[in-house]
């Protein structure tokens, strides 16, 4: 079965983790760093944060940006659970908006709508690697004065042209707060599991950094009682910490960074093989008319994690195509729809349509770099195949 999603890790990848492995430190030592230095000058970001995963990392924003009950935040139901869940983590109420049925990315104008004197931040999800409208959402928030944390779990690589042509990459946080990036192996570039958070703004970086490691510090600058003051706490300095926050152990661990700092090398290699295999399946599958190929909006750079289209027929050609070799999936079920959101927060069936007649279509075709030209080839005579049947 040829799967939706692969990773590729090479002998130079491989040799990159084997010498962390033989080395001093498999957890904290300064491969961490490196990774979020090199991410974040990749994105033009001032600041980021590696973490164990990306749900981590929306945690951590959601946490870092104060949210709490009572709050509310809206996102795209077109998404992982992760993207709600972090609102649901900090007992705020997780509130949707619709999405554009073109790009089946979170729609501006269904933001606005849904927007509440209790709204507090908004997380667009660059679904597939489609960049969402950032600057219309930027000027609702700013308005608004809302959050804004991308969930950019699908989109390390994109970039996108404003309207004064200025081109701006996903992660420089040039139109949000904070930016979250997953690195799971189906991902663009992988660590195994992993995630980053990434900003410019210092004092969020610094609260992420904290809630990412229990709430501990261990700078002396910034201890609250330190020990040479409060005398049951007398120990010998380099031993002192203070937990000043209650936070969690997202760590991520210098074998993942070894990797992730090695694949970063080949983002941009695999960005351009994506494309290629994206605008193949377009050009050779556009003429099916039940089948209805996916749209990148001009001055769009897309990395393009998924190969998302929409088919007439969904379920007998996904069977079709799994009968014949080919793992295609569908995604994302909408999350108001999932039973944990309709049971505590009252969703239904039909209350965001443009989300719910996407997935009633939606198929994802195989898309990563390893895939050989014969694979892919293969796979769209077997689409071809199904609908002259
Ligand atoms: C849109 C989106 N957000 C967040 C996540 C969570 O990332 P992770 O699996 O690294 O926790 C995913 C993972 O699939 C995702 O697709």
């Amino acid at each position: 079965m040829i799967p939706y999603g692969h990773q590729h890790i090479n002998a130079e990848e491989i040799d990159a983790v084997v010498k962390i492995l033989k080395g001093d430190w498999l957890t904290q030592g300064p491969v961490i760093a490196e990774f979020e230095k090199n991410v974040a000058a990749y994105c033009g970001a001032r600041y980021a944060i590696a973490v164990s995963n990306g749900t981590a990392a929306l945690h951590v924003a959601a946490m870092a940006i104060g949210l709490k009950n009572g709050d509310e935040g809206i996102t795209s139901p077109n998404t992982f659970v992760a993207s709600a869940n972090c609102l649901v983590f900090r007992r705020a109420a997780p509130c949707f908006a619709d999405i554009d049925p073109i790009t089946y990315c979170i729609d501006p104008d269904e933001i606005k709508k849904a927007i509440t004197p209790r709204t507090r931040v908004i997380i667009p999800v660059h679904f597939a690697g489609h960049p969402c409208e950032m600057e219309a959402i930027w000027e609702i928030a700013l308005k608004k004065k809302l959050f804004v944390i991308e969930d950019a779990a699908h989109a390390i690589g994109t970039s996108w042209e404003d309207r004064k042509g200025v081109r701006h990459k996903v992660g420089s946080c040039s139109h949000s707060h904070l930016t979250i990036f997953s690195f799971h192996p189906v991902k663009t570039i992988t660590t195994g599991q992993g995630g980053m958070i990434l900003t410019n703004d210092e004092a969020l970086a610094d609260k992420c950094r904290l809630l990412c490691n229990h709430g501990i510090i261990r700078d002396p600058s910034n201890f609250v009682n330190p020990p040479s003051t409060v005398s049951h706490q007398r120990v010998y300095p380099p031993f002192y910490y203070e937990m000043q926050e209650l936070g969690y152990n997202y760590r991520i661990t210098d074998i993942q960074c070894a990797l992730g700092l090695a694949q970063l090398k080949r983002l941009d290699q695999f960005v351009i093989r994506r494309r290629e295999i994206w605008a193949y399946y377009n050009d050779a599958l556009e003429g099916i008319e039940a089948f209805q190929t996916p749209i990148e909006r001009k001055d769009t750079q897309s990395a393009w994690h998924l190969y998302a289209a929409q088919a007439d027929e969904r379920d007998e050609l996904l069977r079709f195509l799994h009968d014949n070799g080919v793992g295609a999936h569908a995604m994302y079920i909408p999350v108001h729809l999932q039973p944990y959101y309709q049971r505590h927060f009252g969703y239904q069936k039909g209350d965001f349509p443009h989300s719910e007649a996407y997935f009633r279509k939606s198929i994802i075709l195989p898309l990563y770099p390893s895939l050989t030209d014969a694979q892919v080839e293969y796979i769209t005579n077997q689409v071809k195949r199904y609908y002259q049947n």
